[in-house]
């Protein structure tokens, strides 16, 4: 018999995560927690509010994952700054491994969660896809969320997210050595959610819903 189900998905932005989080949470009924959201809010919070970003991170409240603000690439780049901070992480370790740990399991997408939030989950899918497509799905986000933008300028500033989120000593974005690399630059959604799923399958885990 299994233990509860815990997803931990990691990748770095674009490629894919997000989506197929949500998808995964939905089909086995499980929570979903998007933990770049949180310092997406600490790093925004603090660039608004000039206030210290341990301070915030410290009190960061769930209302303040609500800001639409946060989906913004100001808000990216003021993540992947205060998240290379280890005060910062380690103020934040707590509510994620809380989140990881429910009886009902949980999926959890971020840069760390197969290596430092939940070593021990029994299922680590690590997302990637080649820059030239992950740039163009950010582009096609960013327009359709009505922002005005430059291919160009989005490859720039997702490589400069990338390269601060890949050689930072705390905690940098790495594949955990258990966890299953899905490529989805040739892939849409839904292939990549059905490879996501027979790998889960074939560790023994079944959604118990209809
Ligand atoms: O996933 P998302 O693009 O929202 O993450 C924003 C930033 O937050 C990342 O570029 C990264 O610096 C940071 N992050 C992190 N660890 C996580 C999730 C996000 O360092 N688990």
């Amino acid at each position: 018999m299994n233990g509860p189900l815990v997803i931990a998905i990691d990748g770095p932005s674009a490629a894919g995560k997000g989506t197929l989080a949500r998808r995964l949470a939905a089909h086995f009924q499980l929570p979903h927690l998007d933990t770049g959201l949180l310092y997406r809010a600490v790093g925004l919070k603090a660039e608004k509010s000039g206030r210290p970003a341990g301070e915030i991170a410290i009190s960061l409240q769930l209302s303040d994952l609500a800001d639409p603000d946060l989906r913004t690439d100001r808000a990216g780049q003021a993540a992947s700054k205060v998240a290379a901070l280890p005060e910062i992480r380690a103020n934040l370790l707590k509510f994620q491994k809380k989140f990881a740990s429910q009886t009902s399991g949980a999926v959890l997408d971020g840069r760390d969660i197969g290596t430092v939030i939940c070593p021990d989950a029994p299922v680590k899918l690590f997302v990637t896809a080649s820059s030239d497509a992950r740039a163009e799905r950010r582009y096609q986000e960013l327009r359709a969320l009505g922002l005005d933008t430059i291919k160009p300028r989005v490859l720039a500033e997702m490589a400069e997210r990338d390269r601060r989120d890949s050689e930072r000593a705390a905690a940098p974005l790495r594949a955990a050595p258990d966890a299953f690399l899905l490529d989805t630059s040739d892939m849409d959604a839904d292939a990549a959610f059905a490879a996501a799923l027979a790998f889960i399958e074939r560790k023994g885990f079944r959604s118990s819903g209809p």
